[in-house]
């Protein structure tokens, strides 16, 4: 792929140069150094977290240093605060322990928690050993299932940025951002295969200010999810597919869960993915609102849902019966093209207890690549308006 090669050259040069300038300098804490051994089967947790735990408590910038090798790591905590910015410069290969019983008590493999002004880069990769947890996964049973454990977790990170990293075959999620304010994330490379169980690209929840751009992402469940309490999210440039698009939701499945708003998603491609954009609510659910949305200058590539507000949405088909109490209002469609694998490429399925309000559609063009005519759109309980051209004509 083109704009991966792209990335690896611009990542390369980079590299070079900010090696240098921190060789320099003081604060580097190379884990190879404190007796981390890169053979890909032995066990570096601690090692990681007491190079880690040095370079937290010393004074002024410090960087962990991963350096070219393969380390084989279990589940591991970064805790915070530290005393100063850490940058965790990873060149090397972090693979994951396959003993998915000990991560019971982890929510990600990697967690960072509680730190402020925190960078993760260096070209290096995550590979999470998806193949051998993946058959532990129950979610497509049971709506409370355990997820499996994301790769990485943030969690209460502020100020911070993962930059020039690759992540493949995550157990559960790759990239789990909880409680966070101020995390970037540009110019990473997410990949699992199109059947893998829930490996979302980048799940946020509880998080504001998170920008998410310049990025690749080719997973089996959403490329990008949104759950409660996600507000002022940019995402830009980033190209989705195989998976599921980019989400709102699932919401609803808790009483007092906090508002969805302030998400902005522009210049994607979604290629092959069994939705674009979407926002979903659990068809019996507990209220909350979602509101501010804005979607403009989109490409769709043979998307089966490209533009989807599903409220009565039930994966499993074994759902308790009732309307979704979750008000969307507020979402704006601007400037989406391409092509449909199913013939209603536009989908508002709104809620009859709190129809959706205030939609805007402008400038849609999308096309059923199928036979039996031209693309449809499917509209209940939902008000707005449509301007400019509009394929397939507007149903709202
Ligand atoms: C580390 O690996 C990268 C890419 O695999 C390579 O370009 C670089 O020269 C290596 N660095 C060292 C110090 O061996
Ligand atoms: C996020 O998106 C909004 C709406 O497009 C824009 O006003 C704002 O400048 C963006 N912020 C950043 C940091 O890109
Ligand atoms: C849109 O995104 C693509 C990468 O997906 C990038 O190459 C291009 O420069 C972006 N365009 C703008 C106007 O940012
Ligand atoms: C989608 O993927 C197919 C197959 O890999 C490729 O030929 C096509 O150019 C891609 N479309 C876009 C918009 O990137």
């Amino acid at each position: 792929m083109g704009s991966i090669s792209v990335f690896r050259f611009v990542c390369l040069m980079f590299l070079v140069a900010w090696i240098t300038e921190v060789e320099a300098g003081n604060g580097v804490f190379d884990v190879a150094n404190y007796g981390a051994v890169a053979d890909a089967k032995t066990d570096n947790s601690k090692v990681f977290e007491d190079v880690f735990n040095k370079a937290c408590q010393s004074e002024g910038s410090n960087v962990v240093l991963i350096p070219n090798g393969t380390y084989m790591l279990g589940p591991v905590m970064f805790s915070g605060p530290c005393k100063g910015p850490i940058t965790f410069f990873i060149t090397g290969a972090l693979i994951a322990h396959t003993d998915v019983a000990s991560y019971v008590d982890s929510y990600s493999w990697i967690t960072f928690y509680r730190i402020d002004r925190l960078v993760v880069r260096g070209c290096g990769s995550l590979d999470g050993q998806g193949p051998s947890a993946w058959g532990h996964n129950t979610c497509s049973k049971s709506k409370n299932c355990n997820p499996l454990p994301s790769s990485m977790g943030f969690d209460y990170v502020t100020n911070s940025r993962v930059t020039h990293l690759k992540s493949i075959n995550s157990m559960g999620v790759h990239m789990n951002v909880f409680e966070c304010t101020g995390l970037k994330f540009d110019r990473i490379h997410l990949i699992a295969p199109e059947d893998s169980p829930n490996t979302d690209g980048i799940h946020i929840g509880e998080s504001t200010h998170v920008h998410i751009s310049d990025s690749v992402i080719a997973t089996g469940d959403d490329c990008i999810s949104m759950g409660p309490g996600s507000s002022s999210i940019n995402i830009s440039n980033v190209q989705c597919g195989p998976g599921h698009g980019i989400s709102v939701g699932s919401l609803g499945r808790s009483a007092n869960e906090d508002d969805v708003s302030g998400l902005t998603v522009k210049n994607c491609t979604f290629n092959g993915t069994q939705n674009g954009l979407r926002v979903k609510t659990w068809a019996s659910s507990f209220a909350s609102n979602v509101f501010d949305l804005t979607f403009q200058d989109i490409n769709m590539d043979n998307v089966n849902n490209p533009i989807i507000i599903d409220q009565q949405y039930c994966p499993s088909g074994n759902c308790q019966q009732g309307n979704s109490q979750v008000q969307i209002r507020d979402a704006r469609f601007r400037n989406i093209k391409g092509t449909s694998s199913s013939k209603i490429a536009v989908t508002f399925e709104c809620s009859p207890s709190k129809p959706c309000q205030n939609i805007e559609l402008s400038d849609i063009d999308l096309v059923y690549v199928g036979d039996g005519g031209p693309a449809t759109s499917s509209c209940a309980y939902a008000s707005g308006v449509a301007y400019g051209p509009v394929h397939p004509p507007s149903c709202i």
